[in-house]
């Protein structure tokens, strides 16, 4: 850890200009993403070295070269094209975690297209709120999740090409639709990267709010300066690493250090296309001799509930560095993992919106279990109080967690809602919707958000998008989602539900209406719980009392609630 010096020292010598010189970015007029993800990376000399090990739910293995990263983005990118999609155009990726969904992110990038990830569990109004705002021309996606966009490709006039990549050989594609295997494609050995500006979109990430619809945070191609930095630095990746990022490229996580971050640097890493089991997880592991693990506090919450026994069953000893995000990353947490794993996971802090890390714990740094460190050198990031938007200058007092503009991963805005966008920032501050304290070391402590969004399980839920689901089941008059406690996944959702005359309720209609919603949003938005209610509690305006049922979820004072009828 010697190379990384001491935090205080980093923090005062740091200038993101050394990032882009060690990065070499913008030689020759490069600043693709694409290209240092893959293409640099050979011209390094390390065209043979693994960049990705995949293990699909089988069991199957395939494993990419950087040269192989560098040929089939080329060759995707060269399909794009000959199909018709042009610079700035948007191209979803909706796929579980199949190769085709990393080296199609690249591809993307290299032709300059704007790569959109979304989360393959999305339901289809999920699926359809994103690619309606986002206009988006094209999707690349698998077999498994076609029907989706079958049923409202009709009302998306923009997307016009659905591009199934494992289609079977004999099956005919509807209107609109085009097969394309990545690996029966003649190679694309020479493509000529679009040389897009620093400045240009390179990604949207969508992600929930309060109220409205979600917003497509865009990020610029230069978001990979703070990227490559930040999993140097932070991830502390190095040459002979073997790195597991657990995060779904749906997420911004899974794209910033399960794509980017990593490639940009030139390390191996491995991905498992199953879903979680404590076991199944220590194995892999095992196999593959992970050495950094990055990965999010429930699923530590659910290893811990299998106990240390089964970690003691593997040999672990490759593991060198763990990290966290998403969530709060609870004390015992940290301490259960020293005990298991020898190591202590370290928190990181970040947002869809800010692209990389922000205040985080660095390897090499005191770790306070419970706290999520301190700000990434580059990044001034402050409490301010609610009200002045001041910063607040006395250790332990509570404000709102605020990042001065200006690092090359912040989102640039939210697609088609500058005024959105433009009510993040007060008095210069962006404000992230968060609530923290910071002592008098310096250590940031994370309290809650700011916002009604649900946290569960390290995904944001958005309230309006469940209550207006919710109001379109048949029995459903009105509807307030709030976040509830949860031992493991930190919150789950809860909604609070006015039935229309003529429906009662039972344990029918809650599966009914449970289901309705994992079928149209996703698993993550589907209440766990459903609370029938005669009316809901409103302001005198009319508007919902959402922050009362979440208050009285959490066991919290309530109070006056006049100070709730603004929310
Ligand atoms: C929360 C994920 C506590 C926070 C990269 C933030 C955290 C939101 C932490 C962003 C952490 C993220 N401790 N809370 N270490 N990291 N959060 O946009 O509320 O999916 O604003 O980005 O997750 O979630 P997002």
């Amino acid at each position: 850890m010697s190379h990384i010096g001491s935090y205080e020292e980093r923090y005062k010598s740091f200038n993101w200009k050394q990032s882009e010189e060690e990065l070499e970015y913008g030689k020759n007029g490069m600043y693709n993403i694409g290209y240092y993800c893959s293409d640099r990376i050979c011209e390094k000399g390390n065209g043979k070295k693994l960049g990705l090990i995949w293990e699909g739910f089988t069991g199957e293995v395939k494993k990419y070269s950087y040269n192989d990263i560098r040929v089939y983005s080329n060759t995707i990118a060269k399909f794009l094209q000959d199909t018709g999609i042009n610079v700035g155009d948007r191209v979803c990726l909706f796929m579980d975690k199949v190769p085709e969904l990393y080296l199609g992110f690249i591809g993307i990038l290299k032709m300059g297209g704007i790569t959109q990830p979304l989360f393959s569990a999305f339901g289809e109004e999920a699926l359809f709120t994103r690619l309606d705002d986002a206009k988006t021309k094209a999707i690349m996606i698998q077999k498994k999740h076609l029907p989706k966009v079958r049923r409202i490709k009709d009302k998306l006039p923009d997307l016009t090409k659905i591009i199934v990549i494992d289609a079977d050989e004999a099956a005919t594609p509807q209107i609109n639709e085009i097969h394309f295997w990545m690996e029966k494609t003649p190679k694309v050995e020479k493509f000529d990267i679009v040389k897009v500006g620093p400045e240009v979109p390179s990604v949207i990430h969508y992600t929930s709010g309060t109220t409205g619809k979600p917003k497509g945070a865009q990020h610029a191609h230069s978001s990979i300066i703070a990227q490559y930095i930040t999993s140097k630095w932070v991830l502390d990746l190095q040459t002979d690493d073997i790195y597991w990022c657990t995060a779904d490229p749906g997420w911004v996580t899974g794209t910033s250090y399960g794509i980017i971050g990593p490639w940009a640097l030139g390390v191996t890493q491995v991905v498992l296309d199953a879903g979680f089991g404590a076991e199944k997880w220590y194995a892999f592991m095992q196999k593959y001799k992970v050495s950094m693990w990055y990965s999010a506090p429930t699923a530590i919450r659910l290893l811990m509930k299998e106990g240390i026994e089964a970690v003691k069953k593997y040999d672990l000893s490759s593991l060198r560095h763990l990290a966290s995000v998403g969530e709060p990353l609870n004390a015992e947490a940290v301490v259960w993992s020293e005990k298991a794993f020898g190591k202590m996971f370290h928190d990181t802090y970040w947002q869809t919106e800010t692209g990389a890390m922000m205040i985080t714990n660095y390897p090499g740094m005191k770790i306070k279990p419970g706290s999520m460190g301190k700000p990434f050198p580059g990044i001034t990031a402050t409490v301010l109080n609610t009200k002045t938007y001041e910063p607040i200058t006395s250790p332990g007092m509570v404000g709102l967690i605020a990042l001065k503009p200006g690092w090359p991963s912040m989102m640039r805005s939210y697609w088609n809602n500058k005024t959105t966008y433009d009510s993040k920032f007060k008095n210069g501050w962006y404000i992230c919707g968060d609530r923290a304290s910071i002592d008098n070391e310096g250590y940031f402590w994370f309290v809650g958000r700011d916002d009604d969004v649900i946290n569960t399980a390290g995904h944001l839920v958005g309230p309006f998008e469940i209550e207006s689901a919710l109001l379109e089941h048949k029995a459903v008059a009105e509807s307030a989602a709030v976040g509830k406690p949860d031992p493991v996944n930190m919150e789950v959702v809860k909604a609070f539900i006015a039935l229309k005359p003529g429906f009662e309720p039972s344990g029918d209609m809650e599966l009914d209406i449970m289901n309705f919603i994992r079928k149209k949003l996703s698993p993550l938005a589907m209440p766990q719980e459903i609370e029938f209610v005669p009316s809901l509690p409103k302001t005198r305006s009319g508007k919902i009392m959402r922050r009362l049922l979440r208050a009285k979820e959490w066991g919290e004072e309530i109070g006056d609630t006049s100070t709730l009828e603004n929310d």
